[in-house]
């Protein structure tokens, strides 16, 4: 459930009317909802109530610090995977007890800041980093509390650009191996083992991977034990799919995926930490933009967008979905007729939508893309110097921009000519 709905014919977000918005900042915008961030965290809560838990939320998915300053306050962690995000978390009032630091490639410069700046865990996801970081904290007078990433050969049946839990992923030690791992990990100076940590991928839509994901966890879990290891935390990562089509079956309810939990590694009594990112911001946004042009091609038509591809990436990278609504409530009954919705930008790939059933709605108008608040904004880019688009987070019946659009004057000053181009 989100709090996008349509009030007296016209789209609002929460209290506010859509258009409102759009009169104010100019199209095309992103636009949170503060009840449905709200509301998400909440079920993701319930769903492991019962357990000792920490919600680490991914803020690759939105990383606003308004977004995060929201979150934080209603109790969440926050899962970073770079020295930025850390940054950003610090800079939302995040404290680093509720700060775990996930990725593949973590620099010497990003360990010394998040053990200088307090940090809950490392998500330790190789030897080779395994071994920098007990060097990085041991010459800081340290002792870091780690967990490691394990790969635990599952499919996680989700598109391949965002699967990870396989063995041909880059991600974590190979679960047969993690033993020797934990071992190498004990014995090194400067480092604290607490935890198992595992993410198999994103925007899952069943539960059977999870379920043989934590099994292996648990297995190991035990096995770590009897190799004498102190296992209090299991860090389960994110993934849980959300509905993306209103006319889809909707993906397995968190508190089924808390069940899961329960039955899997619920009798190892370890606190439970989990990383969910579009699970909570992904249905709490939308992005709001305007039709230039209705163009009439040969056997298809085309609304032609003031948001592209550098807005909003997800169909070009992933072929993913996004509903699109206009935001003028069609009357009942309206008639529906295929059309392609793109983008200006300079190439095919620019397309958000082929062939799509839309009511009719024509130059000016604005439609709503729904879904877009994970993956959408954090993803951007100013390809075609097109500026960043503004972020709007919305309050009952307040909105505050919460990231303006950029000048042109401020995009092109970023750039400086060398001397001998003068
Ligand atoms: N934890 C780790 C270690 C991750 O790598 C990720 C996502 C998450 C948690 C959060 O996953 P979520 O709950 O949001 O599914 N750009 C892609 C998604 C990439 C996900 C990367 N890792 C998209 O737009 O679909």
């Amino acid at each position: 459930m989100d709090h996008f709905l349509y009030k007296n014919g016209v789209l609002h977000a929460e209290g506010v009317p859509v258009p409102e918005i759009a009169s104010a900042v100019g199209t095309p915008f992103y636009a949170y909802s503060s009840a449905t961030l709200t509301r998400h965290f909440r079920v993701v809560e319930e769903a492991l109530q019962g357990h000792p838990h920490l919600i680490c939320y991914a803020m690759k998915a939105n990383s606003n610090q308004a977004v995060i300053k929201l979150l934080g306050s209603l109790g969440a962690g926050m899962d970073v995977v770079s020295g930025g995000e850390y940054r950003r978390a610090k800079a939302a009032g995040i404290p680093g007890e509720r700060i775990v630091f996930s990725g593949v490639g973590k620099t010497e410069e990003e360990m010394v800041l998040a053990l200088e700046g307090g940090i809950r865990q490392f998500n330790v996801e190789s030897e080779p980093e395994l071994l920098t970081l007990s060097k990085v904290a041991a010459n800081l007078g340290k002792e870091v509390p780690i967990t490691i990433r394990v790969n635990p050969d599952v499919d996680a049946k989700t598109h391949a650009k965002i699967a990870t839990g396989k063995s041909e992923n880059k991600f974590g030690i190979p679960i047969a191996k993690a033993r020797a791992a934990y071992a190498q990990a004990a014995a090194l100076p400067g480092i604290k083992v607490v935890g198992v940590d595992v993410h198999i991928g994103s925007q899952l839509t069943e539960l059977e991977p999870y379920k043989q994901a934590f099994i292996k966890v648990a297995e190991l879990t035990e096995q770590l034990r009897e190799d004498g290891h102190e296992i209090t935390r299991l860090d389960l990562g994110g993934g849980l799919g959300i509905p993306y089509e209103r006319s889809n079956e909707a993906p397995p309810l968190p508190f089924d995926y808390g069940r899961v939990i329960s039955e899997t590694v619920g009798h190892l009594g370890c606190e439970i930490e989990v990383e969910p990112g579009r699970l909570i911001a992904g249905n709490a946004g939308i992005l709001v933009t305007s039709v230039i042009y209705r163009k009439e091609g040969e056997g298809r038509d085309f609304l032609i967008l003031d948001a592209a591809m550098n807005d909003l990436i997800r169909p070009a990278m992933y072929d993913a979905h996004h509903d699109i609504i206009p935001v003028v409530e069609p009357a009942p009954g309206a008639d529906q007729a295929p059309i392609d919705l793109v983008g200006p930008v300079c190439e095919s790939g620019d397309t958000f939508a082929k062939q799509r059933l839309m009511p009719h709605v024509g130059a000016g108008e604005l439609v709503a893309f729904r879904s877009a608040g994970a993956y959408g904004a954090v993803m951007s880019s100013e390809y075609n110097s097109r500026p960043l688009i503004p972020e709007v987070l919305v309050h009952e019946d307040q909105f505050a921009v919460v990231r303006p659009r950029p000048t042109f004057d401020e995009m092109i000053s970023r750039d400086t000519i060398p001397t001998w181009l003068e």
